[in-house]
């Protein structure tokens, strides 16, 4: 069996470096127009930073894993091709900020199209919305010369998550696949299962129709962002009342009913899937007549988009209201920690406000490089999933200074804010931090992750996400 992927990416190169490690005798073949991608993969300085990733690619590539960027030959060839690339928010025309674009998903489709000339199924692991495999079935039906070649679409969307995609792969909590309920249709799921079972064990692999698969997948994020968004939105009322969310969300986590995963408040969610699928679930409820159910869901993210916000106007006024040309510290830019990945991180959104006001930020970040950091400044939101973004915020950049250690983006600044929960972070020396900082030195914990009452005794004014204030603001002096 051959299986190609057409996307090199987050989730195209993790997931098929582990079916080739699992299937020593299939042949995975991963595509992608991007050069410089293909190139990294075959080098040992692989385009992702995932931990373990690069052991499982060592020892399959050139033996069942291959990267590449001939697309036609590879697909071509291929029994299962599997689809994974990027499904991004649409920036113009249309359902500009809400519904994904489709162009590279349709790109795809119609180049399995032409080359096909052998039956393939055609697996969908890119998140689309509802009923996209409908509209895939026809591109790819109109589009392919041989009238003998036949397409069975499956959804196999992908559950994995950043930092820890190869544990996940490994041990999924379920893997889920939908397809026609038709004796074809049966069949390729049937063919796929088989791929999973080398080391998955069966009961963790769920069959669906295709409509299921597809809509459980941006479910799945829905739900898992609007955990997030509940918690932050509690952690606004701590703040006010002198609860401590912490402490709130052990209590509630005790229940069995809601679980203590997912409970973290934090400045913000970040990455490349949760706002855009929401988004994306609300556009598809918006264009089936459903105004009440999108915008139920759309509070997920305007309550994301507060936490941000509130966490800029925290740090401006604790600091006198004013942050003019002042230097703070920003510890961690990726949106979450073990991962060099920026797309959507509450970073761009917390610096950018930051700078608005005045102030001069100085990034540390373990993993990821400044040329990153200084592209997502410069870049409109939304703008970064494309590679050719007109307009650009070069202005952000006069601000922006990167460095390489944590020590030098403290000296000489006024504030240190932690926004991603790199372990690193918790094991600094923050009393020498604190005598190069100017006073009164600053911490705003947007993570939660240090000993705020060991760097209250060293002398800082804390501020900590949901937790109740500094006694020395309160005692007022
Ligand atoms: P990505 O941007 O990292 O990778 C997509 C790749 O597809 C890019 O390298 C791009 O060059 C390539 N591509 C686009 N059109 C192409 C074409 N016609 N031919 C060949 N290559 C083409 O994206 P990603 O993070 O891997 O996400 C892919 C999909 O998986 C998205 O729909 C995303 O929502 C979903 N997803 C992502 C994650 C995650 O954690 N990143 C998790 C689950 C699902
Ligand atoms: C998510 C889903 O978890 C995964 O199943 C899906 O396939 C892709 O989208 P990912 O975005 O990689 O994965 O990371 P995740 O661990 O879900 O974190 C997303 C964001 O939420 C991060 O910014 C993280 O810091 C934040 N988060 C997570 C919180 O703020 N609090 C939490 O309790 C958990």
């Amino acid at each position: 069996m051959k299986i190609a992927c057409i996307g090199a990416g987050y989730v195209g190169g993790p997931t098929m470096a582990m079916v080739a490690l699992k299937c020593p005798e299939i042949e995975v073949v991963v595509v992608d127009i991007n050069e410089e991608r293909i190139k990294a993969w075959n080098s040992d300085k692989l385009p992702i930073y995932e931990p373990g990733l690069l052991e499982v690619v060592k020892e399959c590539r050139g033996r069942n894993l291959f990267f590449s960027t001939d697309t036609r030959k590879h697909v071509g060839e291929a029994d299962i091709v599997f689809v994974s690339v990027n499904t991004p928010t649409k920036t113009c025309g249309i359902g500009a900020g809400r519904a994904a674009d489709l162009t590279y998903w349709e790109g795809a489709a119609r180049l399995i199209a032409s080359v096909s000339t052998s039956s393939k199924i055609v697996v969908e692991k890119s998140t689309v919305p509802v009923k996209t495999a409908e509209a895939i079935g026809k591109v790819l039906k109109r589009n392919c010369l041989d009238p003998n070649v036949q397409f069975e679409i499956l959804s196999n969307p992908e559950f994995l998550a950043e930092g820890t995609a190869m544990e996940d792969l490994r041990h999924p909590d379920r893997v889920l696949i939908g397809g026609a309920d038709t004796e074809s249709g049966r069949k390729a799921i049937d063919t796929l299962v088989s791929v999973y079972a080398h080391w998955i064990p069966r009961e963790r692999i769920l069959t669906a129709n295709l409509w299921s698969a597809e809509l459980a997948k941006l479910t799945a994020n829905a739900f898992l962002a609007q955990r997030i968004s509940s918690i932050n939105a509690i952690s606004a009322l701590c703040e006010a009342t002198g609860a401590d969310v912490q402490q709130v969300a052990h209590a509630i986590g005790t229940d069995s009913r809601i679980g203590n995963k997912f409970l973290n408040a934090s400045v913000g969610f970040g990455g490349s899937c949760f706002q855009k699928d929401i988004l994306n679930l609300c556009y598809v409820c918006e264009s089936v007549g459903l105004k009440e159910v999108a915008e139920y869901w759309f509070q997920v993210v305007s309550m994301n988009d507060y936490q941000k916000q509130r966490f800029v106007e925290r740090v401006i006024s604790a600091m006198f209201n004013t942050v003019s040309q002042k230097k703070i510290a920003i510890y961690g830019f990726a949106f979450k920690k073990d991962t060099g990945d920026t797309r959507e991180t509450p970073a761009i959104d917390v610096c950018k406000g930051l700078i608005r006001d005045g102030a001069k930020v100085c990034v540390y970040d373990p993993e990821v490089s400044p040329e990153q950091i200084f592209r997502d400044m410069s870049t409109p939101k939304f703008e970064w999933d494309r590679p050719n973004y007109s307009r650009s915020q070069s202005h952000m950049l006069d601000n922006v200074q990167v460095v390489s250690d944590a020590a030098a983006a403290a000296e000489g600044a006024h504030a240190i804010c932690v926004l991603t929960e790199w372990d690193e972070f918790k094991t600094y020396d923050y009393q020498a931090m604190y005598d190069k900082m100017v006073k009164p030195a600053f911490i705003f914990d947007g993570r939660n992750i240090l000993d705020h009452a060991k760097l209250r005794e060293i002398g800082f004014i804390v501020y900590a996400l949901g937790k109740p204030l500094d006694p020395f603001l309160i005692k007022g002096y």
